[in-house]
């Protein structure tokens, strides 16, 4: 619905999901940063945050995409 920020991995925009009814963060990562190295990284970030690390804090993941071409996340 609107891009609510940008870093060095990733852009992140406001979603709207209409399977849960409700509205998320999903960030995508840079598609120049589709290389190994770079996806690494990501899915370590991913993993941190859906396993590793959980407070009330911390933002909390929702879903994965998984698609290869399309790498990215929703959370709260
Ligand atoms: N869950 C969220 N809800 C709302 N806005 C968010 C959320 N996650 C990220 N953002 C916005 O998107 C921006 C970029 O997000 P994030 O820092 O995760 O990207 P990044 O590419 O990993 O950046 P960096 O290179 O700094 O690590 C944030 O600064 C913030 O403005
Ligand atoms: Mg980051």
């Amino acid at each position: 619905m609107e891009k609510l920020g940008e870093g060095g991995m990733g852009e992140v925009w406001l979603v709207y999901a209409p399977s849960r009814a409700a509205q998320f963060a999903a960030k995508k990562l840079h598609p120049h940063l589709l290389r190994d190295k770079d996806l690494k990284r990501f899915n370590r970030e991913i993993n941190n945050l859906l396993l590793s690390l959980q407070h009330q804090n911390i933002v909390r993941i929702i879903d994965v995409s998984e698609d290869p071409n399309l790498p990215g996340y929703m959370m709260e």
